[in-house]
């Protein structure tokens, strides 16, 4: 949608907005919209549930499931109606995945996704079609910039957000030339750009950036070229379940113990168990630690734990935030949806008592939250503080 458009289509839903409260005070409301706030909400969760991502989708959708279920199981006083589509994390079927939900399902609300690539197919659709469209992971930056719109929301990080706070703990350990390792794709190069301005201001020099293709693990011939390099560090990207792989490769390279691994703190997400000793020691930064001291984060995961036999992990937080938005919103509007107006701005203003701490939606629909530092030990990311206080994404090009 161009600029025009966006204006345009802002005032349109502003003008009936304004009629519609207009006709509600009156006491004249029209009976498409009675008819549209009895009938049940058309949820879709576009979600990867195959691949290296799988296990990323299911906890995505079992946090928003459970949030909204601890609130009763409705949005706004209305029944829910659930739709799937699996993505794949296939960025070429993007867009055609999320018309299934849109165009034939014709869901009120779109949750996805996972994986950069793909949530570029759902922005499109998203701003042709005006769906109210919530992303629970994928962190690609215009999202929540250039191509930013008012019925699209993050609930969870734009890519360069964690590694904004992973330079400087690494130069406070001395460690002053690093290697950057990462797959090739908006979600590592994004990552990428917040670990090159954090720690080349922290005086720091990245010697060498290595990547792959997505979801290439073929780590070895990398792995090798590190050794010979001899950085102080070194810094990456991976996530889901190659994560555990990647570690388990730099173990079993002898990196494990003489060059420091750090990373955006999804390489230890979800995979702890996986990776085994492979993963004690790494650091990383990252908006969420299963091991946060709080009433609000112990009392999530005793919850999740008992409802799905699973730990929860960053992206199960995140889902759930996506299912307590979605509460919030849907109750400020009493479920009636066509009151876009008054539905993006609870959507906007509203703060999330989240697991990770409270976090506030910026003004371009980005979370801004605290990122910790963790390091992995015995099995678990433990806390070693809050490595960027409320720390926002720029917003860069939005025009909201
Ligand atoms: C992404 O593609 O945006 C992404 C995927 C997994 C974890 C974090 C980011």
């Amino acid at each position: 949608m161009n600029a025009p458009t966006r204006s345009f289509s802002r005032r349109l839903l502003l003008s009936r907005s304004a009629a519609v409260a207009g006709a509600s005070s009156a006491g004249l409301l029209l009976p498409q919209i009675v008819r549209a706030q009895g009938s049940k909400v058309r949820v879709g969760f576009m979600l990867p549930y195959t691949g290296t991502y799988a296990q990323l989708g299911v906890a995505i959708e079992n946090g928003v499931r459970m949030a909204i279920a601890e609130k009763g199981g409705k949005l706004g006083g209305r029944e829910i109606e659930w739709f799937k589509v699996d993505d794949e994390s296939e960025p070429s079927k993007g867009v055609e995945n999320a018309n299934k939900l849109v165009q034939r399902d014709k869901v009120d609300i779109l949750i996805g996704t996972v994986h950069s690539g793909v949530q570029m197919g759902i922005q499109k659709v998203a701003r042709d079609s005006g769906v109210l469209s919530i992303i629970p992971n994928a962190g690609v930056l215009a999202a929540t910039r250039a191509l930013c719109a008012p019925n699209v929301f993050r609930t969870s990080f734009s890519n360069s957000q964690p590694t904004m706070a992973l330079g400087k703990p690494m130069m406070d350990k001395g460690l002053k030339k690093a290697v950057w390792i990462t797959w090739k794709y908006a979600a590592g190069d994004e990552a990428f750009e917040g670990f090159k301005d954090s720690y080349t201001k922290a005086g720091g020099t990245i010697v060498k950036e290595l990547g792959l293709p997505f979801p290439n693990v073929e780590f070895q011939a990398l792995l090798t070229e590190i050794a010979s390099l001899k950085p102080d560090a070194v810094a990456c990207f991976f996530a889901g379940a190659a994560a555990a792989k990647f570690m388990k490769d730099y173990a079993a390279a002898g990196l494990q113990g003489k060059i420091p691994l750090y990373g955006s703190g999804f390489l230890t997400e979800g995979v702890l168990q996986a990776a085994g000793p492979a993963a004690e020691g790494v650091y990383s930064t990252l908006h969420y630690a299963d091991s946060l001291d709080t009433p609000r984060n112990k009392q999530f995961r005793t919850a999740y734990a008992g409802q799905f036999k699973l730990q929860p992990d960053v992206y199960a937080v995140q889902g759930y935030d996506s299912g307590q938005l979605l509460v919030q919103g849907l109750a400020a509007v009493k479920g009636d949806m066509s009151n876009k107006a008054a539905l993006y701005k609870a959507l906007e203003t509203t703060v999330i008592d989240s697991p990770r701490g409270k976090w506030s939606m910026s003004k371009a629909h980005n979370p801004v939250q605290d990122i910790y530092l963790r390091v992995v030990e015995k099995g678990d990311n433990k806390v070693l503080g809050v490595a960027a206080k409320a720390l926002a994404d720029s917003g860069t090009g939005c025009k909201l």
